[in-house]
């Protein structure tokens, strides 16, 4: 299993290209099941997350064709049952539910266990089908829904954590092919969200709404082929702000779309940052002085989850006592112990962390069980004294296109090396 090896101590600085959207690009790779006719999607990211969607769709039948980040699929003639042995990697696989049952009038897809973020249940998402018409059955560990005839119905998805941003997706997909008008209330507002929109409307459907939380789909009789370009990764372009801001002189960050980052800019600003955007540029420099901050992650346009782990190893060494706690998925805390590991103080009390800055962390030998925890350990590792190894690695290619690559891009001293 490979690991990944950082110096720490070396400055980053000149700029780096941001990829392609991994959280638009699979549940709009799954979309293109709702046609017989090609779709062509770019800029779809090399990550292994997107290799096992790929793979679901061919064994559903798809003809796929992939060359440098252009992906053509055409799903003339599909199955409506995915298989196991992939579906059980990547919990995303259960937003090819949606355009099965919507398409087929029918799905089977095994249940998604729990995950190391939490126990991660798909009840929204199966409310959503039923509230279509569909009937949904748990047997021997799958998920089917049925329903040879979908109706508009109007869907609450709202949760006690906000909305379901997979969910959403799935309730969409397989409402663009029902009868009448969906309305979603409480719909993810998720620029993700609004992305698989565009490509659902490029293929001919009727969406009004995307990106707010009232959606209104009204369903036509088919799709057609259409192409589309997937939206910047505003995970990983917040990824190499953290990292910029831990360890970087100036750096600048190529093809991204600012207005998906502001809930990331904002606090970096706080924290003393100096953050200028221009365009699809966005470039970072440290300011006079550094700032702890307090921060609750919660759904689109708010805080990102996904940012959480990144920004603790930023504010593990800002002086001062800043306050993290996570509301969306309240078990997200795998980097904490690997953190302390490399000499963070953090006390974990209940879903909030408290987090006393300490001049500089010592590398160690981590790892952790979660895409966006490695990558936070890979960032705490850039300004650690010494060497930090960040064991399964798989994780991190999962989500991040090339991060060593870029981060050595842009002047870290990272390898990859055989465990
Ligand atoms: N939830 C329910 N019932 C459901 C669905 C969700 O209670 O039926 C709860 C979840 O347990 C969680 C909250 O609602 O507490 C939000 O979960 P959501 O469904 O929005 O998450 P998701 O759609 O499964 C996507 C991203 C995650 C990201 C979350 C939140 C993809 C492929 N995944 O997951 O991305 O953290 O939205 O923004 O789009 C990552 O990229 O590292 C990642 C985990």
């Amino acid at each position: 299993m490979d690991k990944i090896v950082v110096h720490g101590g070396h400055r980053l600085s000149g700029s780096v290209k941001i990829s392609g959207s991994k959280n638009s690009a699979l549940p709009i790779l799954a979309a293109t099941l709702l046609t017989s006719e090609p779709c062509t999607i770019s800029r779809v990211p090399d990550l292994s997350d997107i290799h096992y969607m790929l793979t679901i769709l061919s064994e559903l039948g798809c003809e796929v064709e992939r060359a440098s980040g252009v992906v053509k699929i055409r799903a003339e003639k599909i199955l409506s049952q995915a298989p196991y042995d992939i579906v059980r990697k990547m919990r995303a696989s259960v937003c090819v539910l949606g355009p099965l049952l919507g398409r087929q009038g029918e799905a089977t897809v095994s249940l998604p266990g729990g995950c190391v973020i939490g126990d991660r249940p798909i009840d929204l998402h199966l409310r959503g089908f039923e509230a279509l018409g569909a009937a949904v059955r748990v047997t021997g560990g799958d998920v089917k829904v049925l329903a040879p005839k979908l109706r508009g119905a109007t869907i609450s998805l709202r949760s006690k954590f906000g909305s379901t941003v997979l969910g959403t997706d799935n309730v969409m997909m397989a409402a663009v092919l029902a009868d009448g008008v969906t309305i979603i209330d409480g719909a993810a507002e998720e620029p993700e969200v609004v992305d698989l929109a565009n490509f659902l409307i490029a293929m001919g459907a009727k969406i009004e709404g995307a990106g707010t939380r009232k959606i209104i789909i009204e369903g036509v009789k088919e799709l057609h082929g259409a192409e589309h370009e997937v939206i910047p990764d505003r995970i990983e372009a917040g990824t190499f702000l953290a990292a910029a801001a831990i360890a970087g002189d100036h750096v600048r960050l190529l093809r991204v779309n600012p207005l998906h980052l502001k809930a990331v800019i904002d606090p970096l600003v706080d924290a003393g940052f100096l953050i200028e955007a221009n365009g699809n540029e966005i470039s970072i420099r440290p300011g006079v002085k550094r700032r702890p901050l307090k921060l609750d992650t919660l759904p689109y346009p708010a805080f990102p989850t996904d940012m959480q782990a990144q920004m603790c190893a930023l504010l593990a060494t800002t002086e001062g006592i800043s306050v993290v706690t996570e509301n969306v998925f309240p078990h997200r805390f795998m980097h904490v112990a690997e953190l302390k590991r490399m000499g963070a103080d953090i006390d974990l009390q209940g879903a909030t962390l408290v987090i006393k800055g300490v001049p500089q962390l010592s590398g160690a030998p981590v790892m952790a069980s979660d895409l966006r925890a490695s990558a936070a350990l890979v960032l705490a590792g850039l300004q650690a004294d010494g060497v930090t190894e960040v064991n399964r690695v798989y994780h991190i290619d999962r989500g991040y296109e090339s991060i060593d690559e870029k981060l050595n891009g842009l002047g870290a001293q990272i390898e990859r090396m055989k465990a």
